[in-house]
């Protein structure tokens, strides 16, 4: 981060000079530490649309080019030449493990897939048709009550453990949720399976029979856990990094990243966009529905389609696209209904005036429930494989904000629009 120009403001006649910070890519940023200190005033920035809240070295992105980097690395790429758990060591490292780093990480990772037995019995405590997504951040936020006395995280032993223990557990508590949703017995995992081979063993695996994998499905899973990995500072990001500001435990945050992910806004589009699908149902209505995007007075808006940063491509829509295709391929579903209207519904959104005005273009759920659905996952279940994949970003997100020596606790202000001071009257005369 370079320092080289500076921001004058004025205000009722006096000048103040911010500094100018340059990072490696993107938007240089005007550093206004000192603002309210100097002049008194805050920024108003609702919705964060121009504020950088940190500095990262994880993942950047580039809107106006469609381009998602993680460390450095384009996610066509690393989509392409990596595995997830590939990917997971990046983005917390910032470097891909080399032959012996990568047979060590995921050999640790395959030897801490069980969960606590007692973990389990959390689940009886929900109903059998509780959303997944409610689910896991129950069960997730209670592994802090499994792992939380005599760990510091100060410590980057106990912060080693932590991560291995979420990338390796979360599959697991994910696939119980849909295990107790069905009334099926609950799979332990295997060993001998790879990361996302394993978490479909434990949710489409019988005790009673032998599990086929299919390797080009398990491999498609994988390349989805990939492209959910990390997004900069997004919602479910923010949250995790605000939560963790407190020092609070990292399995509590991350259940609060869970959590702000389930909104149909962010990571929720998935299962919402899917059932927008099957409410449109023909191609025939597809004019009807972007009408109804497009009226003001419509609160419908397409799912799966636009992007606070993306204002070209989601380098992840294409991505996912392709996967979806070749996973449909793979199971003769390449007429498969939904795929031909979502496509049908792209192209229709990419012609009309309105989506390329507003530059709105299909992001990482467009296609993701689709695909999904076709590897035999629950549309409710979606955004936990969202959350499943995320879970490494958010990680390593947090990571980065507690080791950072000039990190605070986050604490935002505000511009206070309430009642002006006055005093409480008697009760007689209110
Ligand atoms: C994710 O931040 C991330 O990186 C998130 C994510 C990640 O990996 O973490 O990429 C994952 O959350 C992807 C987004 C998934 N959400 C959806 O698909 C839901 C549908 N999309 C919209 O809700 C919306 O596009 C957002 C929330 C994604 C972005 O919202 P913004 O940036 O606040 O933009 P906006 O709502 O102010 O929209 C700008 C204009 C508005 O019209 P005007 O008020 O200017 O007239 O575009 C319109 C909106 O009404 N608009 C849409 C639309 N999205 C925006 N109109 C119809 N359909 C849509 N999908």
């Amino acid at each position: 981060m370079s320092e080289e120009r500076k921001a004058t403001l004025t205000i009722d006649g006096k000048t103040f000079d911010f500094p100018i910070l340059k990072g490696v890519h993107g938007n240089d940023v005007i550093d206004i530490r000192t603002l309210g200190a100097k002049t008194g005033c805050f920024t108003y920035d609702a919705g964060f649309m121009s504020t950088a809240s940190c500095q990262s070295s994880i993942t950047f992105i580039d809107g106006e080019k469609g381009e998602l980097l993680y460390c450095g690395y384009p996610i066509e790429q690393l989509a392409d030449k990596c595995n997830f758990l590939e990917v997971a060591y990046l983005l917390r490292n910032r470097e891909l493990p080399n032959a012996d780093q990568k047979a060590k990480f995921e050999g640790t990772i395959r030897k801490h897939t069980l969960v606590h037995d007692q973990l389990t019995r959390f689940y009886n405590g929900f109903r059998r048709d509780a959303h997944p997504m409610a689910v896991i951040v129950g069960v997730v936020g209670a592994l802090s009550a499994f792992y939380h006395h005599g760990m510091d995280y100060s410590n980057v032993e106990h912060r080693d453990i932590c991560f291995q223990r979420i990338i390796a557990k979360l599959p697991t508590i994910i696939a119980l949720a849909y295990r107790y949703n069905t009334g099926l017995p609950f799979m332990y995992p295997r060993n001998d399976l790879d990361y996302a081979s394993n978490f479909m063993y434990m949710m489409f695996g019988v005790p009673s029979e032998e599990y086929k994998i299919n390797p080009i499905l398990s491999r498609a899973l994988d390349i989805i856990f990939t492209l959910h990995a990390d997004h900069e500072q997004n919602a479910s990001t923010s949250t995790v990094r605000l939560a963790g500001s407190s020092e609070a435990n990292p399995f509590a945050c991350v259940a609060s990243g869970i959590s702000c992910l389930w909104g149909p806004a962010h990571g929720g589009a998935n299962e919402a966009c899917l059932n927008m699908l099957e409410e449109i149902g023909d191609v025939s209505r597809v004019g009807e529905y972007i009408k109804r995007a497009k009226d003001k007075n419509d609160s419908f808006k397409l799912m799966g389609f636009g992007h606070r940063i993306y204002k070209n491509f989601d380098p992840r829509s294409k991505l996912m696209g392709k996967v979806c295709a070749d996973v449909l391929a793979e199971l003769g579903l390449e007429n498969n209904r939904l795929f031909k209207l979502a496509k049908a519904l792209e192209k229709i959104a990419l012609e009309d005036d309105y989506f390329v005005e507003k530059k709105l273009y299909p992001n990482v759920d467009f296609y993701s429930g689709i695909v999904q659905k076709a590897l035999g996952i629950p549309t409710t279940m979606f955004t936990c494989v969202f959350a499943l994949a995320r879970t490494a970003g958010w990680l390593a997100q947090w990571e980065e904000m507690i080791t950072d020596p000039d990190y605070k606790i986050g604490r935002p202000r505000q511009l206070y629009i309430g009642a002006a001071r006055r005093n409480v009257p008697d009760i007689g005369k209110r």
